[in-house]
């Protein structure tokens, strides 16, 4: 990604924005639902203001940099992002992860909807996503060879958060595929053979930036639906907006108490 690129969109916020955030938080498909109840918006900003910024339009995702208060914490919410398979290069994908490391984030929770390939999951459940697969092109050869990329701390955190705020946990691994077509039920048994226990289309490509840039992550999945083959009804995009939407009073609650449980 070119330097001169960064520095227009680091340039601009670095105006815009009068604080300097240690923390951003990265809503995806449905999670923006979260956003009404849960925090103080401050300002936001579209994405398409913003220079070079890749702005998506999948429905689900607000497009918008939302500085953002709760209690003592000011932080960076990210209400969209764009994926690999809407045409953007994996640069393009993780160039805002570039600018928040440049406007001085040190940790980032990041979080997605899923497809439950673990039969123990039902729709609605939270994943702490402990490591992932990926399946997705990266943006270039990694030079620092990093084998494990969310943060421990983080998320013994994330599970203190869950039991003080009473909300069930799951954990496990998200596999990370190109789409945009959902999975055939023959990808979904290899899947699970291989050892996923969650499928979405994004997240990993964030997850390996920010890793290399060393900021701490944090990642969680909501599970919106059972993977395909799992359930005999076909899936659909909307079905999976709706019932991350269902369970916006719980996936808030315990973003609330992660950022509490941060301070
Ligand atoms: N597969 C891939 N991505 C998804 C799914 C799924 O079942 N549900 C939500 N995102």
């Amino acid at each position: 990604m070119a330097t001169q690129k960064l520095q227009k969109a680091f340039d601009y916020l670095k105006t815009e924005l009068k604080f300097e955030p240690q923390t951003a938080l990265i809503l995806g498909s449905g999670w923006d639902s979260i956003l009404n109840f849960s925090f103080t918006k401050k300002q936001s900003i579209p994405y398409r203001d913003i220079p070079g910024w890749p702005v998506s339009d999948v429905p689900g995702h607000q497009g918008k940099l939302i500085r953002c208060a709760f209690k003592n914490q000011s932080l960076i919410v990210l209400s969209g992002r764009s994926h690999y398979y809407e045409g953007f290069s994996p640069g393009e994908i993780v160039f805002p992860i570039r600018i928040l490391k440049s406007l001085g984030v040190r940790q980032l929770i990041i979080t997605n909807a899923a497809g439950g390939i673990n039969p123990d999951f039902k729709a609605g459940d939270i994943m702490l996503i402990t490591d992932h697969l990926n399946f997705i092109p990266r943006e270039i050869p990694d030079p620092k060879r990093i084998n494990s990329y969310y943060d421990p701390g983080l998320m013994n955190i994330a599970r203190q958060a869950a039991s003080q705020a009473d909300v069930k946990l799951r954990e496990g691994v998200y596999l990370a595929t190109t789409g945009p077509s959902f999975e055939t039920p023959a990808e979904i048994r290899m899947m699970r053979w291989i050892g996923a226990d969650a499928v979405g289309m994004s997240t990993v490509p964030e997850v390996l930036t920010a890793g290399q840039l060393g900021l701490k992550v944090l990642g969680l999945s909501c599970i919106a639906n059972q993977a395909t083959g799992l359930t005999p009804k076909p899936l659909r995009h909307e079905e999976v907006l709706t019932n991350v939407n269902a369970s916006k009073k719980t996936l808030g609650l315990l973003i609330r108490t992660i950022i509490e449980c941060l301070s």
